[in-house]
């Protein structure tokens, strides 16, 4: 089926209190293991591509790849997450993305409402929604080092949104890019959310909403990592994030993870193998596993 708008999932998750999926794809096994569970659990799916995993497998590739899997029955959106290089984003739209995540949040709030009101008009013109970013999340994002996160403000939230015209809004409430969110305890700023969805009609995305299963790093870590100290965002928190109104949830360190535990797991217990496939097969299978979680965690199941 062709692919579709980010707004068209969006849209259908907000009125269904459900939360869709954006997962990061670098390569065509990691592709395969998301598609493969999204067909087996009927659910909607949003395909992530950032700057970096353009820069790894090239747009051509990545977008063939893509039509590839849309001739599946899954109703999937090609998003370009945090997207930053004017220039890229015209290729991502002249390429044929439904979705595209324009990120100035590293400017003041008046650049950032700036850029992304340019993009959202470009992107409308051309039927193709838009994602933007207000706050700060903390880590690195496509080679940005965020030291300290800074949390969305709820007025500044409505009147961006308002300004800018965008159709989905990522909020910073305390999630982090990447496998160490957390030194103690998980603290998202649930109040903050609240605060946001009172504000803004718009759908709410969580980036760094990645868990980090423990059972994952161990696996990993029993097969020659060295994987210390990693902590994502716990399962309950996630699941009030969702009651709370977010309805696209980004993950790519847990697919990170699985991927590279598979592939150890296959390397360790098969240590002749010379065959490629054999351990990213593995690789594959543990996306497959992981994202089938994701779905029915975030009820997206059966929703396709
Ligand atoms: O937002 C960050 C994603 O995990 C993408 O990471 O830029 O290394 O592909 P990447
Ligand atoms: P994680 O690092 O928690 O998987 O977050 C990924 C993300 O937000 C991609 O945009
Ligand atoms: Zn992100």
């Amino acid at each position: 089926m062709p692919l579709v708008t980010l707004s068209y999932l969006l849209k259908r998750a907000q009125k269904g209190k459900y939360a869709v999926p954006a997962f990061n794809i670098n390569n065509m096994e990691i592709l395969q293991g998301i598609v493969y569970a999204a067909e087996k659990e009927k659910s909607p799916i949003i395909i992530g591509v950032s700057e970096g995993a353009i820069k790894y497998a090239g747009l051509d590739y990545l977008k063939a790849m893509v039509d590839v899997a849309a001739k599946s029955k899954v109703k999937m959106a090609l998003h370009l997450d945090h997207g930053k290089d004017i220039e890229l984003i015209k290729k991502c739209i002249d390429a044929g993305f439904t979705s595209i995540m324009i990120d100035a949040s590293f400017h003041d709030f008046k650049k950032n409402t700036e850029i992304t009101k340019k993009v959202a008009a470009i992107c409308h013109k051309k039927g193709i929604s838009v994602e933007a970013e207000l706050g700060k999340l903390q880590g690195v994002e496509d080679n940005v080092h965020v030291e300290k996160g800074i949390f969305t403000d709820p007025d500044e939230a409505s009147l961006f949104v308002k300004k800018t015209g965008i159709d989905a809004l990522a909020v910073a409430i305390g999630t982090s890019h990447g496998a160490y969110k957390f030194k103690g305890e998980s603290n998202l700023r649930f109040d903050i959310l609240r605060k946001i969805r009172e504000k803004v009609n718009v759908p709410l995305v969580l980036h760094g909403s990645s868990q980090i299963p423990i059972e994952l790093v161990r696996q990993a870590n029993t097969c020659g990592a060295k994987i210390k100290g990693a902590k994502g965002v716990p399962n309950n928190d996630v699941k009030k994030a969702i009651k709370l109104g977010i309805c696209k949830i980004n993950i790519d360190s847990d697919l990170r993870l699985a991927f590279i535990a598979g592939m150890r797991q296959a390397l360790c217990n098969d240590p002749d193998c010379i065959d490629p496939r054999k351990i990213l097969g593995s690789g594959r299978s543990a996306i497959e596993k992981i994202a089938s979680e994701k779905m029915r965690f975030f009820g997206c199941k059966n929703k396709n």
